[in-house]
């Protein structure tokens, strides 16, 4: 089948490369014409873990990258909107690249018929809006549907979250569009077992607000849990554990620490709180979910204050800068955000991230990029660790001891177990932990 990707960004590459795999012959297109130049070169503008080895087997066979639309949208059968939608300063999603997709796609249209799929995660009732944009640039007379089509992939694991997906989710108006997205999922329908959910377009768009929703409740409810359990003397991973034992429940997503960050979650709950505003309903739960994020990466600096009481002039080391690990992607960052407070403070900061750390130098200037864990814990006055990489699971803690002026580990990410670092004599403060 010939489908076309509009955005080649975190989803729409990954998207892209995995139809190709699956056999679609697939047109990418992306706007940045250097993106485009090295993805035909078989090179990744993201870390992902296994997107270049699938691009380099697809690449000229059935997968293609281009800046040019209007041959893609012309040949396509399919076309998936895959472009950003950042938030506006108050919250709502911001759709001027989904229009402008939905304008270039109009202009190109033929007489053939196509499925424009919404991909981008965009507020309840957008694809109306594109299916009314189409309608009105078009040059000629078109035959289409608009489907919304959300995607659920995890950076870090995006390839096996789209290649082996929980559910697939196709909110489809038509007969007609609801047998082509069936035509572009029959290898994962019939090899996989995968599930498909046919719904109405609006639904579709609500599922994927809600599930990211969902899931950041519940990481807010862990890091509520660990509020309580620092100022009850509990501990919060035995509390959460059995808590997550419950089947209902379940243990995913339970992990407290300092924040969800990412492209999505801060953004998706944001834009959900101004779609509930619009449809005037009340939003303080959301609100609220927001609210103890926030407080989560407010409590760790505290504490980092009050262990360390003067900050201006003290070397602090930072390991993890990425929003989670196994992606160099640092959009709403925790780590960021605490970077920019303890340098407000006065404090020099030494960093190392296994994948990030080119993007942060492109924001601060002032900090050290370190080459490996070890040189960011030379004569530090506090370690943190902001980002669960495995390769600071393994640390040699001994050596770190020696290195640091003044053994103590802020540990946002409850990594290691407080007893161990304790007994080998560092000051060690966790999230949650007594
Ligand atoms: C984006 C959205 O932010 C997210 O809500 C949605 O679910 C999927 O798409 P992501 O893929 O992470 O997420 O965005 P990004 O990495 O910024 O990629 C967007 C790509 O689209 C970029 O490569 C950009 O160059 C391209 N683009 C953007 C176009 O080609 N044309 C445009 O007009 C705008
Ligand atoms: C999320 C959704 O999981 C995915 O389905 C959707 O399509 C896009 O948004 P992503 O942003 O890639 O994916 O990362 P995710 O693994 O969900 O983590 C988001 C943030 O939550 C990270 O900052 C992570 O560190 C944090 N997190 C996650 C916790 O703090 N605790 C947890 O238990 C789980």
């Amino acid at each position: 089948m010939k489908i076309a990707i509009i955005g080649t960004g975190y989803v729409g590459l990954t998207t892209g490369v995995c139809l190709a795999d699956l056999g679609h012959q697939v047109v990418c297109i992306d706007h940045n014409p250097d993106k485009v130049a090295r993805l035909k070169q078989g090179i990744s503008p993201i870390f992902e873990p296994g997107i270049e080895d699938l691009i380099k087997k697809n690449l000229n066979k059935n997968l293609a990258f281009e800046v040019e639309i209007a041959p893609a949208v012309k040949n396509s059968e399919v076309i998936f909107i895959c472009v950003n939608t950042p938030p506006k300063p108050n919250g709502q999603a911001d759709l001027k690249y989904i229009e402008k997709a939905a304008r270039e796609i109009a202009q190109f249209m033929n007489s053939d018929y196509k499925v424009i799929v919404d991909k981008s995660t965009v507020p309840v009732r957008t694809a109306e809006k594109v299916k009314e944009t189409i309608m009105a640039y078009a040059t000629e007379k078109t035959k289409f549907d608009v489907v919304s089509n959300p995607e659920f992939l995890r950076e870090g694991s995006a390839i096996k979250d789209t290649l082996n997906p929980d559910r697939i989710v196709i909110g489809v108006d038509s007969d007609q569009a609801k047998e082509k997205m069936l035509e572009v999922y029959k290898p994962l329908i019939e090899k996989e077992n995968s599930i498909v959910k046919i719904v109405s377009v609006r639904s579709a768009e609500l599922i994927k607000h809600g599930a990211n929703t969902f899931l950041a409740t519940k990481i807010s409810f862990a890091n509520l849990m660990a509020e309580t359990c620092e100022a009850a003397g509990a501990d919060a991973l035995e509390v959460l554990e059995a808590i997550g034992l419950d089947k209902r429940i379940g243990h995913q997503f339970l992990s407290p620490g300092i924040g969800f960050g990412g492209s999505c979650f801060p953004k998706d709950i944001a834009a959900y709180k101004k779609t509930l505003e619009i449809l005037g309903i009340d939003y303080s739960f959301v609100s609220a979910v927001e609210e103890i994020n926030r407080r989560a990466q407010e409590n760790f600096l505290h504490k980092i204050e009050k262990e360390l009481w003067v900050l201006d002039g003290k070397q602090i080391g930072i390991l993890g800068l990425a929003f989670k690990p196994n992606t160099d992607d640092i959009r709403n960052a925790p780590a960021l955000k605490i970077i920019e407070k303890l340098k407000n403070d006065g404090a020099k900061i030494k960093v190392y991230d296994p994948q990030a750390m080119a993007n942060v130098k492109k924001l601060f200037s002032d900090i050290e990029y370190c080459d490996n864990p070890y040189l960011a814990a030379q004569d530090a006055e506090a370690l943190l660790i902001c980002t669960e990489w495995d390769e600071f699971k393994n640390l040699d803690l001994a050596k770190i001891k020696k290195i640091m002026l003044t053994p103590v580990i802020f540990d946002g990410r409850n990594i290691f177990n407080p007893q161990t670092v304790r007994d080998m004599g560092f000051k060690y403060s966790g999230i949650g932990r007594p």
